[in-house]
């Protein structure tokens, strides 16, 4: 993301942009009371995003898909708020792992977590409609299953009276996210869906940064996430010599799609009488669903929805006018039918674009008996380019946001760096210089040269540090919020309309999944076309209109498929 930085220039950024934090939050009318005349930036994410510390009982949970993200979320998960009471797999082997965990963060596993006891206590299942059936004690469940059976499994809880908190992305198509929000609706329940970065506190002091106008006017941002899937998998021969692993005359690649399918899983014969009840065609489409149409979506889905989601929270959750994508199976040569290399541009609309009204709010017009936003500067677009390749992994994925005063680089989800433009004219007016040198030191060492203007540098200095080390995803936030948002719903006492709403519900979930899945419509193109340009309509996005979608000629799947 942040090519060429040496590591002091990169020390620097992340103390501009504590230092930035610092400041613009404190001029935040709501956090004045609490951190009047300092500098000090909040920490808390419960504070920052408006939770109380939770009283009483965790809420009661299930957890549905104890696979790699169900141990994320298991061993980040905070028991005071939220306790996992029963969990369900078809897998043995997961099942195993969700309680055994894999020894170091953050798959701490069940055990480890809730102490030996966790065995007894945690009922087991293989199928969540006899848990449904069995525990009616359960208030909620936590979702992580592979793509195509969220919208299914979500509903059949929602259905059941559960709450439910279901990972991202929302679902497999635009149609069953509606169908998802329709039924939480209809049933009164919190739907909360997992798209970790509306918790994670870099991205809301980013935020922070762009509205209050720090990067002056932006007109690009450049997001990415690459990598390098293509290096053999090592196995000892007979005499003890590391060689490449061969399977059907074919290298085995490092390739994190295609997991290893375990002899435990194999060899465990209710699963495989029951695969196509369960959802799948064979085992290897169980174990691998990521690189299948029928069960996938993708690199979009799977990780270009994290940075778009990102690129929306940055320009202030619009919505985009277009998507251009192509890409392909440029590399891997096997069965897979999803993209290994995909390369978008998303034009999205500039703080003019739309007219706004007093308050900021976009003003709407009629047009052709329709609804839509008033347009005031058709040129004001921010031009979001993103791309996703599984052969090069020299840059790490983040977003890099550029605007007329600044650049602000995320990485990683864990590091946030400001650089200021160098401004010309500073010099000539006699203003402070508000950029740190980087410059060449002793021994070609690069050195920070401190001569920053006094107040900054003051301020760089009680900044430095200033940031939680190191910083949440925002799996723990989110796990606690919902259980906030589920009790307070619970209260009889609290009013509907005094009710908390989880940061990434269902409408603001099927946006992403929009823009995601929309750039699979492009790039994938109609049949006999190729990849093509795709303006994004207004009633995509109203939930309450099931048949204006992205995504109509893409047919329902949900099981039992066969
Ligand atoms: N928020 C994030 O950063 C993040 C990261 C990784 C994955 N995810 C999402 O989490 C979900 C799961 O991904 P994963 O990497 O854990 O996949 P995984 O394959 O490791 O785990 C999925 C689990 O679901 C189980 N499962 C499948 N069908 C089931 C059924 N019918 N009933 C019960 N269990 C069933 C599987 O046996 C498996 O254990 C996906 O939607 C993925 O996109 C989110």
């Amino acid at each position: 993301m942040s090519l060429n930085l040496l590591p002091e220039k990169r020390e620097q950024g992340k103390q501009e942009f504590a230092v930035e934090v610092g400041r613009q939050i404190n001029r935040r009318d709501f956090m004045k009371g609490l951190l009047a005349g300092t500098a000090a930036i909040p920490v808390s994410a419960a504070l920052y995003y408006g939770y109380d510390k939770f009283h009483g009982e965790p809420v009661r949970a299930a957890l549905i898909g104890c696979g790699d993200q169900g141990g994320v979320l298991v061993g980040e998960h905070n028991p005071e708020y939220l306790r996992f009471v029963a969990v369900c797999d078809i897998r043995p082997y997961n099942l195993r792992r969700i309680f055994e965990g894999e020894g170091r963060a953050p798959r701490w596993g069940l055990v480890r977590k809730y102490g030996s006891h966790a065995r007894k206590e945690i009922e087991v299942f293989h199928d969540y409609h006899e848990m449904l059936e069995k525990r009616k004690d359960i208030q909620a469940v936590v979702i992580a299953v592979p793509l195509h059976l969220h919208a299914k499994i979500a509903i059949d809880c929602l259905r059941a009276g559960k709450h439910v908190f279901c990972e991202k992305l929302m679902a497999w198509n635009v149609r069953q996210c509606k169908e998802m929000i329709r039924a939480a609706r209809e049933t009164d329940r919190v739907l909360a869906i997992g798209h970790q970065r509306h918790y994670n506190l870099l991205y809301a002091y980013a935020y922070e940064l762009i509205r209050a106008g720090t990067l002056g006017v932006i007109k690009h941002i450049r997001a990415l996430w690459h990598r390098n899937q293509t290096w053999p998998v090592l196995e000892r021969d007979r005499d003890g010599k590391l060689r490449p692993k061969v399977e059907n005359n074919q290298p085995v690649l490092r390739d994190s799609w295609r997991p290893e399918i375990r002899d435990e899983d194999l060899n465990y014969a209710p699963l495989l009488e029951k695969l196509t009840y369960y959802g799948y065609r064979n085992l290897n489409e169980l174990v691998r669903w990521r690189l299948y149409l029928r069960t996938g979506g993708g690199l979009m889905a799977e990780l270009g929805s994290h940075q778009l989601d990102a690129c929306s929270i940055f320009l202030g959750k619009v919505h985009p006018l277009a998507v251009t994508a192509i890409g392909g199976k440029h590399f891997f040569q096997d069965d897979r039918e999803v993209e290994d290399h995909v390369y978008c541009i998303y034009e999205f609309p500039g703080q003019n674009y739309y007219e706004r009204d007093d308050k900021g709010q976009i003003v709407y017009e009629l047009r052709q008996g329709r609804k839509v936003p008033k347009v005031n500067d058709d040129n004001d677009v921010v031009v979001v380019t993103y791309s996703s390749i599984c052969t090069n992994a020299f840059e790490p994925y983040g977003e890099c946001v550029m605007g007329t005063r600044g650049t602000l680089i995320v990485e990683r989800e864990q590091e946030a760096m400001f650089f200021p433009e160098a401004d010309p004219n500073a010099r000539q007016s006699g203003s402070a210089v508000t950029t740190v040198q980087v410059t060449q030191g002793a021994a070609n060492k690069p050195a920070v040269d401190s001569s920053a203007s006094e107040p900054r540098a003051e301020l760089l200095r009680r900044g430095q540090g200033a940031l939680p080390n190191p910083v949440s995803r925002g799996y723990r936030e989110e796990l606690e919020h919902f259980a906030f948002c589920v009790k307070m719903w619970e209260d009889r006492e609290v009013k509907p309309e005094e009710r908390p709403w989880p940061r990434c519900h269902g409408e603001v979930a099927m946006a992403d999944a929009i823009i995601a899945l929309t750039a699979n419509v492009a790039m994938r193109g109609a049949e006999g076309t190729g990849p093509r340009r795709i303006e994004f309509q207004p009633e995509w996005f109203d939930p309450m209109n099931l048949d204006a979608l992205p995504d109509p000629h893409v047919k329902e799947y949900g099981p039992p498929f066969e």
